[in-house]
């Protein structure tokens, strides 16, 4: 293959330059990071199982009229994108508390809250992505008013869907991160749901058990990372059939 544009290289992304104008190209890697890259590791598998979870999760929001960036997937590791304008936002929604939600409330983590909570933080990680203020997002100009309301409908409409969806596989969405991208229509900026979402960007918790199937297992040391993925892809049907780690009774999805 000719040697693409490499874009962009972030922590378990990389983007290239897409086939057409307006295209990108997302490559998932196996990399794993937290505590804004302290710790890392290389986790064989994941980028495979990210890049499927996104994909059944985009295409699904898609189905249900939610606006996304993912146009197909291309191959195990890589999909087709809309290029977007990224909103520097990482957008969190919250139905149980947990991580830093916790920590600075002094909550149990797992505790129900009275209803989903919606909170950015700027996306930066040299200032390790502060939450912020939707008064700092108007007066920087990261968004305007208008966009931080269709932001906050978008994103409770992904929990909606997200959460139902896990439920049916007996999983609680305790919470996750979006980030969302301007597009350009003729001359109107519309808001489309960019990035990923994958067991790196929610907490997911077995309902039955409470056992922990994201990040949180290589945060903090909890187990196999591959394993907690590769389980939840299971669960929803979307196990890819070559990966090599655990590969049980795979199920064939095309
Ligand atoms: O994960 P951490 O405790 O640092 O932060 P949080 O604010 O409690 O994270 C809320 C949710 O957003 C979790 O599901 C995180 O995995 C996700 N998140 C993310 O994907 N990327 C970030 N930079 C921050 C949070």
């Amino acid at each position: 293959m000719a040697r693409r544009k490499l874009v962009y290289e972030g922590k378990a992304k990389i983007l290239y330059e897409g086939t057409e104008p307006g295209t990108l190209i997302q490559y998932f890697k196996d990399d794993a990071t937290a505590f804004n890259a302290e710790k890392k590791a290389v986790i064989e598998g994941k980028g495979v199982l990210n890049n499927r979870l996104s994909e059944y999760f985009m295409v699904g929001l898609q189905a249900i009229g939610v606006p996304t960036h993912f146009i197909k997937r291309i191959n195990m590791r890589e999909q087709l994108i809309r290029q977007v304008e990224i909103i520097p936002l990482e957008v969190i929604v919250r139905n149980y508390a947990a991580g830093t939600m916790a920590k600075r409330l002094g909550m149990e983590e797992g505790t129900a809250l009275p209803r989903p909570i919606v909170e950015f933080s700027y996306k930066d990680d040299s200032l390790g992505d502060p939450l912020v203020p939707e008064e700092y997002i108007a007066a920087f100009g990261w968004a305007t008013q208008q966009e931080m309301d269709d932001i906050v409908s978008l994103a409770l409409r992904v929990n909606d869907f997200m959460s139902g969806v896990m439920y049916g596989v007996g999983i609680k969405l305790i919470d996750f991160k979006i980030e969302v991208g301007r597009v350009w229509d003729n001359e109107y900026p519309r808001l489309i749901l960019a990035d990923e979402i994958s067991p790196d960007s929610c907490r997911l918790w077995d309902i039955e058990t409470g056992r922990k199937l994201d990040k949180d297992v290589f945060r903090r040391d909890l187990g196999d990372l591959a394993d907690a993925y590769t389980e939840v892809a299971k669960r929803l049907g979307v196990l890819p059939t070559n990966v090599t780690h655990n590969p049980t009774k795979p199920t064939l999805i095309n």
